[in-house]
């Protein structure tokens, strides 16, 4: 008779596959410690650094005792928030009542996984395009909520697809995700786009979470849009932003949310619950990162676009079909015949161990991203080149071998 044994997981534990690009993590690291140079552009970890003002006040604040005990306020501290409604007046001309409308989580992650337990549950469903950053499935998974995957693209299909879903399924969605500009696709938002969603969001009464990550990373003149600047937006959902990409401060945690007010109480009321908030001096520094640095982002956005340039044109020089992102941090690449029929993961470990460079498999954005690639903008534009000769020589080895017919 074989014995129960005492650890036992929750059952929802079950619904949570390995963690693709901790498999490929796992792999990078391995190599390193094997004395590999891997060039990773697997994850849209930022490796500049932090802009120098908002270390220093990082600091000179964490030398003062009284930011060592919990924050007060596990939502933010006042200043923080009025910081970041000034932001959203500046950049986007709305208005934001700082202590009603805002929140501050730790990083966007934390706060889209809260939110999403604040909202959803048994029962409820949940519209997100596909493929997606993994959190915006599996933080409703995690809830318990039904996930409707819909394809990102074309917009006009998704529309259409958001309307046929909501009045084919009863209940109808409880929540829509977006994320624009879009990790992994790099597609972009308009406020044509958002305005439509607005309309349908009331039509049907579901809410919507925007993910604006990567708000600030633009190229070639393009401005993106908050969702709130469409009249009504605020009525039906939020909107998350971060200053881990915009700023390197990926390691800070420092996310927040901002919109529509009843959701904002709902995740300060489970984030009450869950933790503290961040640690005081970095939400201190995080108002040096909102209110002074926005030259170091014009900075950094030409270095992200001249990476792009040089990814993209050596890739297409190798052949393959590139259409270069017009914001975020990543190329979402077709992987060229015939090397797609191994799928994505089996390319990806296959560029890690023959090249030596780390990418993340398209399938693990969700079925909808097989047959795809993203490579982040991460490394150094000396490295990027070195990728690809290094991608391109192990492609020939593959073709010698005849790895795949
Ligand atoms: C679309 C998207 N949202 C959220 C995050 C997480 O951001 P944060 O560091 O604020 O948790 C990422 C990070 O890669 C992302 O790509």
């Amino acid at each position: 008779m074989s014995e129960e044994s005492i650890i036992r997981l929750a059952s929802r534990m079950e619904q949570l596959p390995p963690y693709l690009f901790g498999m490929i993590n796992a792999m990078k690291m391995e190599k390193r410690r094997n004395g590999d140079d891997v060039i990773d552009l697997g994850m849209g970890n930022p490796m500049d650094p932090t802009p120098d003002a908002v270390v220093e006040k990082l600091v000179e604040v964490a030398q003062n005792p009284k930011t060592h005990g919990y924050p007060m306020a596990s939502s933010g501290m006042k200043n923080l928030k009025r910081e970041i409604s000034l932001y959203y007046q500046r950049h986007y001309n709305i208005g934001l009542d700082a202590e009603k409308e805002t929140i501050f989580t730790i990083g966007s992650k934390e706060g889209i996984s809260h939110l999403s337990l604040a909202l959803l549950g048994p029962g409820d469903s949940v519209l997100v395009p596909a493929p997606a950053f993994p959190i915006h499935i599996y933080a409703a998974v995690i809830a318990g909520a039904n996930v409707v995957r819909i394809p990102i693209s074309p917009a006009e299909s998704f529309l259409k697809r958001i309307v046929n879903i909501c009045e084919s399924f009863h209940p109808g969605p409880k929540v829509l995700m977006i994320n624009y500009p879009h990790n992994p696709t790099g597609k972009l938002g308009s406020l044509d786009l958002f305005k439509e969603i607005v309309v349908l969001a009331k039509r049907f009464k579901f809410m919507v979470i925007h993910d604006f990550a990567y708000s600030r990373i633009t190229f070639d003149g393009y401005k993106a849009p908050s969702f709130l600047e469409v009249p009504g937006a605020k009525d039906v959902g939020v909107e998350f932003g971060s200053l881990s990409k915009s700023y390197n401060m990926a390691g800070w945690r420092v996310g927040y949310c901002v919109g529509n007010p009843e959701i904002i109480k709902a995740l300060g009321n489970i984030k009450g619950y869950f933790d503290y908030g961040i640690f005081a001096a970095i939400q201190i520094a995080g108002i040096i990162a909102l209110r002074d640095c926005d030259d170091t982002i014009t900075k950094q956005v030409a270095i992200y676009q001249s990476r792009r340039d040089t990814l993209c044109s050596g890739l297409q020089r190798m052949g393959w079909d590139v259409e270069p992102p017009g914001a975020g941090m990543f190329a979402w690449i077709k992987i060229p015949e015939p090397y797609s029929k191994m799928g994505s993961m089996q390319f990806a470990i296959e560029m890690m161990n023959r090249a030596n460079v780390a990418v993340a498999p398209g399938v693990g954005f969700s079925e909808e991203g097989e047959g795809y690639l993203r490579l982040a903008l991460v490394e150094n534009e000396e490295r990027l080149r070195q990728a690809i000769r290094q991608m391109r020589k192990a492609l020939q080895d593959m073709d010698k071998e005849g790895v795949v017919k």
